[in-house]
């Protein structure tokens, strides 16, 4: 028997032995399963694990994590418990069959076998286990030719209604075949265009399609992904009515390289949420009223809709930083917008200028504060307080001109501005 445990890394190996020695004190049958069986064989990195136990997963999981003294959390609607463990997490199911009253709704468990467990799941690929058990530690547990799916490079799905019961593995299917450079196995494929034809994804919760979708968008180069979901019709399915010529797909290498860049020019700026920039590339090309409509149907944040949707606001005002303007201008049209969107705007306009300008923006201007607080406007005797605001707007404008270093600057340039407007009311 081939001990498939064999290479795990030295992070992961005392834990696989312990929750092994466990299951044997318990007298309880133990599996790995799911997509770390699949990166297991693949060779790829594993974070988290999946448990399934023949038996209660919470009691099995509440153990564990009292022996190791690790936080537990348990999910009593789905008989699931969560061990973590450091930066990773172990998950816990009790082996389940699922069956769907209607379709794409979420299913009816009960307790089941490993076997019946694995038949519930998504795709061969997904569909294997290895044992945790002293008897066959370390064994491929492989009903369903996973393994042969994986050497062949296809996503197959383990029975004929799967798309039916659960449409958002049709994105799955999508998610898996660009990122393994898989392909989708031939009646497998006619499945889910089937499935797409009958609209089997407008009967899903929107928020799960949202989920699915923005794990799409995590993935690696997303524009693949997103040009063969353009192939199968899938994001007009989800009422983003968008047509993509080829070329069009070449903003999502731009946004790539905008988001490399960033991240190594910018490194104190805040993380960017990159699946929402790359969201972006795909909604600016439809209205902004089916835009927000999809936003709002899909369950995506307020903030997210706002980032979104201030893209149609800019995108003629950022068309003004291709000329020779003043260090204010470029700061008066990005320091509204988020880093989300000055990354978009940054990728989509490759003018020379657009792009100076931003980088100028995102390295000096961002970071200009005023030195002059209200209170030394009050003592300047400025009056009406209401004016502050407009004061304190000018007085930043001159100084991002200016490049004032001291107080004194913008003191006599905040007493110029002040006469200014007396001298005009
Ligand atoms: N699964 C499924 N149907 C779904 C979602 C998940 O059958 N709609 C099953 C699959 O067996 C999958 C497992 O649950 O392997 C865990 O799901 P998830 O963590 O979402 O996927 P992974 O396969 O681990 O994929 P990833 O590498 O993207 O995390």
């Amino acid at each position: 028997m081939v001990n498939k445990l064999k290479n795990i890394n030295s992070y992961f190996k005392p834990i696989l032995k312990s929750l092994s020695a466990q299951a044997l004190k318990m007298n309880v049958r133990i599996y790995l399963v799911g997509g770390v069986v699949r990166d297991l064989m693949l060779g790829e990195k594993i974070f988290d694990l999946d448990i399934v136990v023949e038996a209660s997963a919470i009691d099995f999981a509440h153990k564990f994590a009292d022996t190791h003294k690790k936080e537990f959390k348990k999910h009593h609607t789905f008989g699931t418990a969560t061990v973590f463990f450091d930066n990773h997490h172990i998950d816990f199911v009790t082996a389940r069959s699922e069956t769907y009253p209607s379709f794409g709704v979420l299913p009816k468990v009960k307790p089941a076998t490993l076997k019946e467990d694995l038949l519930r799941r998504d795709f061969t690929l997904n569909a294997m286990a290895i044992s945790l058990n002293k008897s066959d530690y370390g064994k491929l547990i492989d009903y369903y030719n996973g393994e042969s799916d994986l050497k062949n490079g296809f996503i197959r799905i383990l029975h004929d209604k799967s798309f039916l019961d659960d449409p958002t593995r049709i994105l799955r299917a999508i998610r898996f075949e660009q990122r393994f450079s898989f392909k989708l196995e031939k009646h497998t494929l006619v499945l889910a265009k089937e499935a797409i034809a009958k609209n089997a994804l407008g009967l899903v919760n929107p928020h799960r399609l949202r989920e699915e979708l923005i794990l799409l968008l995590k993935e690696k180069t997303p524009g693949k992904y997103v040009k063969r979901l353009n192939e199968l019709k899938m994001l007009q399915l989800m009422g983003i009515n968008v047509k993509f010529a080829k070329n069009d797909f070449r903003i999502f290498v731009e946004i790539e390289r905008a988001i490399e860049f960033y991240k190594n020019n910018f490194k104190s700026h805040r993380l960017l949420e990159e699946w929402l920039v790359y969201l972006m590339a795909i909604l600016y090309r439809i209205k902004r009223s089916d835009t927000a409509k999809f936003l709002d149907v899909f369950g995506f944040r307020k903030g997210e809709k706002i980032r979104v949707l201030s893209l149609y606001d800019n995108m003629d005002k950022l068309k003004e930083l291709n000329n020779r303007v003043l260090p204010h201008v470029i700061y008066k049209t990005l320091n509204p917008l988020s880093f989300e969107s000055i990354i978009f705007f940054y990728a989509y306009y490759r003018q020379k200028n657009i792009r100076k300008n931003i980088e100028k923006f995102l390295d000096k201007l961002i970071n200009i504060r005023l030195r002059l607080k209200g209170e030394d406007l009050r003592k300047l005797g400025f009056k009406p307080p209401t004016l502050y605001g407009k004061i304190f707007e000018k007085l930043l404008y001159a100084k991002i001109d200016k490049g004032f270093k001291t107080l004194e600057q913008e003191t006599s340039e905040a007493c110029i501005i002040f006469e200014n407007y007396q001298s005009k009311h």
